[in-house]
């Protein structure tokens, strides 16, 4: 028996970005509520709703300043309710993010703990009197300075997201009542945000130093963290049926692989398949997932995400054919899928041309340490528009616009609506097809890389994709009825002539 998140596939909403239903150029619940039969019609089965908590918003929300309710950018708790019972009555789960590895600097326990060196709260986050040579992952040290109480404070992303000491049981506790609470709201499991990033240990040895480029050693994945990410898997599974992801910070298959399954979380994201800087890879990584999930657990397939340029231009280089042979593989493969929102519709990069109009954090820190290193302002504005995730958040071009009444809170993207509907008609074929058997159950027949083409079967279908040049394959399996094709390939008795970049799905 399968379970429910075994057989779904999965649709990010980047909260502000998704659809104003309110007039103040940010994406809110109403909006969200009001596009839940766009999402029943495309036919996904469960959305990733990005942090919706009150924050500062240095992050997006990825800062945290209380778990317990709603961003009023967003909406009110009522509203959040009213939507996810519109998705489940829809037949649509609905996961949140956790951001539980730090909390803004204006939450209260961080306000408690800064207050004084003796405070109760002083050990939930994590105090030294000197830093170490540790760096944030948006660049710059991870330690700032306290004037207050003479010590530093460590934080792994933005100085305003302070990392959680999870040496402390007091956290511990705390984040599963926190766990507790959204479950009990009716939420269908957890993405959980850099989840191998807590720290765990006072050991705080320096990171080594390659090329003058830090390797991020010991400020993740510290010991104990297998227990850990099985602890927060088995917590969360003794509720109930629910699901949790895991992002991990890490490109590398086999750390990210090892959280994953019954004894530890559901799946884990794998970034050396989903956020590679170019197609060239994808079929060999997906080779390598292959063996490793053979034993039945599930990779996740996914091409986009917030935090990455759009596989529109990353990996399609802006061509239909190629987006549409993506989407095969990441419909028909052996894993978990999340579509990001808006790559069913075929939506481009959004490139800030100013500092005006940077939004993201970590453009803003690569311009700061462009302009420290010497650099020019228009360097550093190159430097700021390569780092930028801006790219990805420019909201959704609906129909009707994204907002009735004003300006979006960030940049928008020219819309080409004749290219979304093919795109969303293919998406959308492509979803109902994995929703038959052949596409849910695990695993793979005559699964095979040649060069640049890749085949395999699942059940009764065969699906053959093609990254290379245009070719023809041997037809080992007689009749073959296609069922969807991004490009017309032709089949006879013996041979299958495959175009450049063609992804076909054959019934045998
Ligand atoms: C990963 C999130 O996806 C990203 O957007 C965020 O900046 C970092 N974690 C820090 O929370
Ligand atoms: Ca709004």
């Amino acid at each position: 028996m399968l379970k429910w998140w075994q057989e779904t596939v999965f649709y990010e909403i980047y909260m502000p970005s998704f659809k104003d239903g309110n007039g103040d150029g940010i994406g809110d619940f109403k909006g969200l509520l009001e596009k839940v039969p766009y999402l029943a019609e495309l036919g996904v089965g469960g959305i990733w709703l990005t942090p919706f908590y009150p924050s500062p918003k240095v992050d997006n929300g990825y800062d945290v300043s209380d778990y317990y309710a709603v961003d009023p950018d967003y909406g009110t708790m009522a509203d959040l309710e009213a939507f996810v019972a519109e998705a489940h009555r829809h037949g649509i789960r609905v996961i949140a993010d956790m951001v539980v590895n730090h909390v803004s600097t204006e939450h209260a326990w961080f306000v408690e703990s800064r207050s004084s060196r003796t405070n109760p709260k002083r050990d939930w986050f994590v105090w030294q009197d000197a830093p170490n040579n540790w760096e944030s992952f948006f660049g710059g040290s991870a330690w700032e300075w306290d004037a207050g109480t003479e010590q530093y404070y460590y934080h792994s992303f933005a100085t305003e997201q302070v990392d959680l000491n999870w040496a402390n049981p007091e956290v511990e506790r705390e984040i599963w009542k926190v766990f507790d609470f959204w479950l009990d709201k009716g939420l269908d499991g957890f993405r959980l945000d850099v989840i191998n990033n807590l720290t765990l240990t006072r050991d705080f040895m320096d990171n080594p130093v390659v090329d003058g480029e830090q390797q991020h050693v010991f400020d993740k994945d510290q010991p104990g963290m297998m227990a850990k990410m099985a602890e927060i898997g088995e917590r969360i599974r003794a509720r109930g049926d629910y699901f949790t992801v895991g992002e991990i910070s890490s490109d590398n298959l086999a750390e990210i692989e090892r959280y994953a399954g019954s004894d530890g979380l559901d799946v884990t994201f794998n970034f050396n398949f989903g956020s590679v800087a170019s197609r060239d890879g994808i079929v060999a990584e997906l080779a390598r997932m292959q063996q490793v999930y053979a034993d039945g657990r599930m990779p996740t397939l996914f091409f986009g995400s917030h935090d990455m340029s759009r596989s529109w231009n990353r990996l399609a280089d802006g061509r239909e054919d190629v987006a549409q042979l993506l989407s095969m593989l990441m419909l028909t493969a052996h894993g978990v899928p999340f579509v990001y929102f808006g790559e069913e519709i075929g939506m481009a990069d959004f490139v800030p041309e100013s500092m005006r109009e940077m939004r993201d954090v970590q453009g803003v820190y690569a311009y700061e340490l462009a302009l420290q290193d010497g650099k020019s302002e228009h360097e550093a504005l190159v430097a700021a528009q390569e780092k930028t995730r801006d790219k990805a958040r420019a909201p959704m071009t609906w129909p009707e616009g994204f907002s009735d009444k004003t300006e979006a809170w960030i940049g928008e993207v020219t819309p080409d609506f004749a290219r979304g509907q093919r795109m969303f008609a293919f998406y959308q074929a492509l979803i109902a097809l994995r929703k038959t058997a052949d596409f849910c159950e695990p695993g793979y027949r005559d699964f095979k890389v040649d060069g640049e083409l890749l085949t395999y079967v699942r059940g009764e279908h065969l699906v053959c994709l093609n990254f290379g040049a245009a070719r023809e394959m041997e037809n080992k399996w007689g009749d073959l009825t296609p069922v969807l094709a991004n490009l017309d390939v032709v089949v006879d008795a013996d041979r299958i002539m495959l175009p450049a970049f063609a992804a076909v799905i054959f019934k045998i």
